[in-house]
């Protein structure tokens, strides 16, 4: 039903993602919960990234090993939350680029609007990975995939923690070409378009907000 979707299924990261959904967990531990699951989560989400051959001297021999091109690589966060996860996928790929995105939703209009937006240059050849901790209506990924593409971007997933079926049928409806993956599928939005079960606000629980 969900091409897109990628739930990356794994003991430490429902072991981890329980405890970042107990009201009782503190932003220290929940910062380093998100990175922690977030690194977890790169693991499966650079799986088709691509390869290129080195020549290395190992203390025995020559050989030709694998490497992979960090630097044409760029994570966009989508602020707030998003900035959760950057330092996860950074601890694997130190040399990616990191531009952002700042969207909110007008409480009139129910519309996104943009207040921020800086992004690296990047081509159709950049492994683009866009930060969204909860996809709950999609609206904000959705707005974000669209000025990604916009800078040029054409290789885009979208990671996340917790998806709503709402918000990935609305980014499968509009993003086709765009991967999904999160750590979990959780039942449905209620009438504030958060996420049932879910773990709150992830912005408010990071910087303790609220
Ligand atoms: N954003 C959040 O932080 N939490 C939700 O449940 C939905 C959107």
């Amino acid at each position: 039903m969900f091409e897109q979707l990628t739930i990356v299924y794994h003991p430490l990261i429902e072991h981890k993602l329980t405890i970042m959904r107990d009201d009782q967990t503190g932003p220290k531990e929940f910062r380093e919960l998100l990175k922690e699951i977030t690194l977890l989560l790169t693991y499966e989400a650079t799986r088709h990234i691509p390869t290129y051959e080195k020549e290395i001297r190992t203390p025995l021999v020559k050989m030709h090993g694998k490497m992979i091109e960090d630097k044409k690589v760029t994570v966009v966060p989508i602020l707030r939350a998003g900035l959760g996860m950057v330092e996860g996928v950074l601890s694997l790929m130190p040399n990616a680029s990191v531009g952002y995105i700042g969207i909110y939703r007008d409480p009139d209009t129910i519309q996104p609007v943009e207040y921020y937006s800086k992004l690296p240059k990047i081509d159709d050849t950049t492994q683009i990975f866009v930060l969204d901790p909860m996809l709950a209506t999609g609206v904000s990924s959705s707005w974000a995939l669209k000025l990604v593409k916009k800078a040029g971007g054409r290789q885009i997933s979208l990671m996340c923690l917790i998806a709503a079926p709402e918000g990935v049928k609305f980014i499968q409806k509009n993003h086709p070409d765009v991967k999904i993956f999160t750590a979990a599928l959780d039942e449905r939005l209620n009438d504030h378009a958060y996420i049932i079960p879910g773990l709150g606000d992830a912005g408010d629980r990071l910087y303790r907000t609220k």
